[in-house]
C-alpha cells in the first residue's frame, strides 16, 4: 500500500520511519517533508493548509490508499472531513472532533460537563469583562488565548499587571490572531506546597470506542535549563516517565481518557486517532492541563520507537473502528530526544546555517525537524531543526548517549538543553 503522510517535523519524520518498517506499506509520500524525510519518503510541495488542493492531489494519485494527518492546523481546518468527503481513508480526527484541541474554550466546556478534573477557569470574548474579573483574582492565574498558536498562547501571570498585559496583547493587541476572539482565564495548578505540579504527556490511540494509551513521556516545554525562559513546541522529551506508576495510569484511564471519549460520543463528535492529554499531578489527584488532537512533537520522537506492533496496522485497525481487536505492545527501556534549535529560537533565528554531522553511533535515530537539502548541502529551515533520540535501559543511560552524539553535530548559533530526562529522575 502507497501512503501519504502530511507535516513536516521531527514527529512527521518518527511516524515515516515507522511505517517504512511496516510490510503492509510499499512507498510513502509526504506533503511537505524535509531533508531526513526525503530519504524514506517523496515528498510534494503541496500547502497542505490549502484543503482543496491537498484533495485534488490525492485523487489524482490513484496509488495513494491512505493518509495520515499528523499537525493541528489542517487537522483544525477539517483536511480528514475533506478527504473522507472524496471517498479516502484518512488517520485523523474530522474538524467538530479536532475542537477538542483547536478550541480551549470547548475542551473547557466538554471537561466541566462531564466532570473531568481539569483547573477552574472562567471564558470571556469581551475584554472589559475579563478585566474587571481578573481585578477580584487571586494570582498566579493563567491566561489562555482559545485558539491554536503554536503552543505559546498561554501566559502565566504572577500579579495584576502582568495579567493586565497578558489581556491586552491577547484580546486587544492580537498577539496570537484570531486565537485571541475568546480568552479562558484558568486557576494556576501547583503540585504539593506550591511547587510546580509534575507533568506527563499520555498520547492515546482511540477508535472512538476502545482506547489505548501509548507509553508515558515528558516534554520540556521552555526553551532554558531548569524550565527558565520561553515556551516552545517542546526541547526534549523522554520516556518512561518514574511518576507515572500503575496506580497513577489506572486513574488517569478511569478519571479522564474514558470519560474524555464517551464525552465527546455523548456530544456527537466521536473522536478517531491520537487524543493527546497533557496531565498534571497534583495533591488533588492528577488533572489535565490541555488536550491535542494529534500525536505530540517531540513526544512522538521517544514514543514511537519503542511500539513493537506495526504502525500502519493500528492506523487501519481506528480507521475500521476494531482498535479492540489488536494487541499494542512496547518495548521495555527508556528512550530520550534532545532538540537543537536554532539561536534565537522560539523568537527570531536564521535559517539556513549549513549543519555538519560527525560519526554518530548507529542506533542514533535523528530525526530532522526544519532541514532542507541545497543541493547536496543540509541546511537548517526552522526554529526546532534535529531531534537526537537515544535509547536505553534506563533514562540515564539513553541521555547520556542522546548527549555524546548531540555533541558531534554543530551549525552557526545552534542551541540545546542540557538537562533533557533530568527532572523526575533524580533517584538515578
Ligand atoms: P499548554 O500549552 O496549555 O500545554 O500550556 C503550556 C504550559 O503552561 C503547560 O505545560 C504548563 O506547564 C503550564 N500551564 C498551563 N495551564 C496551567 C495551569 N492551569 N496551571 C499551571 N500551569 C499551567
Ligand atoms: N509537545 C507538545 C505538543 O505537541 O503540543
Amino acid at each position: 500500500m502507497n501512503v501519504l503522510v502530511i507535516g513536516n517535523g521531527g514527529r512527521e519524520h518518527a511516524i515515516i520511519a515507522a511505517l517504512a518498517k511496516s510490510p503492509s506499506v510499499d512507498k510513502i509520500y509526504c506533503m511537505k517533508g524535509n531533508a531526513g524525510i526525503a530519504q524514506l519518503a517523496e515528498c510534494v510541495d503541496v500547502d497542505y493548509c490549502n484543503l482543496e488542493a491537498v484533495g485534488d492531489w490525492v485523487d489524482a494519485h490513484t496509488d495513494v490508499e491512505y493518509t495520515v494527518i499528523a499537525p493541528d492546523d489542517p487537522l483544525a481546518l477539517g483536511l480528514a472531513d475533506e478527504l473522507e468527503k472524496r471517498g479516502h481513508r484518512v488517520f485523523g480526527p474530522n474538524k467538530r472532533a479536532a475542537e477538542i484541541e483547536s478550541s480551549k474554550a470547548f475542551a473547557k466546556m466538554l471537561m466541566k460537563k462531564y466532570g473531568i478534573p481539569t483547573a477552574a477557569y472562567e471564558i470571556f470574548d469581551d475584554y472589559e469583562q475579563a478585566l474587571r474579573y481578573i481585578e477580584k483574582s487571586k494570582f498566579p492565574l493563567v491566561l489562555k488565548a482559545d485558539g491554536l498558536a503554536l503552543g505559546k498562547g498561554v501566559l502565566i501571570c504572577e500579579n495584576l499587571q502582568q495579567a493586565t498585559d497578558g489581556l491586552q496583547q491577547i484580546m486587544c493587541d492580537k498577539a496570537f490572531g484570531a486565537a485571541g476572539n475568546k480568552i479562558v482565564i484558568e486557576e494556576y495548578l501547583t503540585g504539593k506546597e506550591f511547587t510546580p505540579g509534575e507533568e506527563v504527556s499520555v498520547l492515546t490511540f482511540t477508535d472512538g470506542k476502545t482506547i489505548v494509551p501509548m507509553i508515558p513521556s515528558c516534554d520540556h516545554k521552555r526553551a532554558m535549563d531548569g524550565d527558565r525562559g520561553l515556551n516552545t513546541g517542546g526541547m526534549g522529551t523522554f520516556t518512561p516517565c518514574p511518576f507515572y506508576t500503575e496506580e497513577i495510569a489506572q486513574e488517569v484511564k478511569d478519571k479522564i481518557l474514558l470519560p474524555t471519549v464517551r464525552a465527546m460520543n455523548a456530544e456527537g463528535r466521536p473522536f478517531k486517532g491520537v487524543l493527546y492529554f497533557g496531565l498534571m499531578r497534583t495533591p488533588d489527584g492528577m488533572k489535565v492541563v490541555e488536550y491535542n488532537a494529534r500525536f505530540g512533537d517531540p513526544e512522538t520522537q521517544v514514543v514511537l520507537p519503542m511500539l513493537k506492533t506495526d504502525l500502519m496496522e493500528i492506523f487501519q485497525a481506528i480507521t475500521d473502528e476494531r482498535l479492540a481487536d489488536i494487541k499494542i505492545e512496547w518495548e521495555e527501556g527508556a528512550c530520550v530526544c534532545v532538540i537543537l534549535a536554532s539561536g534565537g529560537y522560539p523568537q527570531k533565528y536564521a535559517k539556513g546555517k549549513s549543519i555538519t554531522i560527525g560519526e554518530l553511533d548507529q542506533d542514533i535515530l535523528l530525526y530532522h525537524a526544519g532541514t532542507t537539502n541545497e543541493n547536496g548541502i543540509l541546511k537548517t529551515s526552522g526554529g526546532r531543526v534535529l531531534g537526537v533520540c537515544a535509547k536505553g535501559k534506563t533514562v540515564k543511560e539513553a541521555r547520556e548517549k542522546a548527549y555524546r552524539n548531540a555533541e558531534k553535530i554543530s551549525f552557526e548559533g545552534m542551541q540545546y538543553r542540557k538537562d533533557i530526562g533530568i527532572k523526575y529522575n533524580a533517584e538515578e
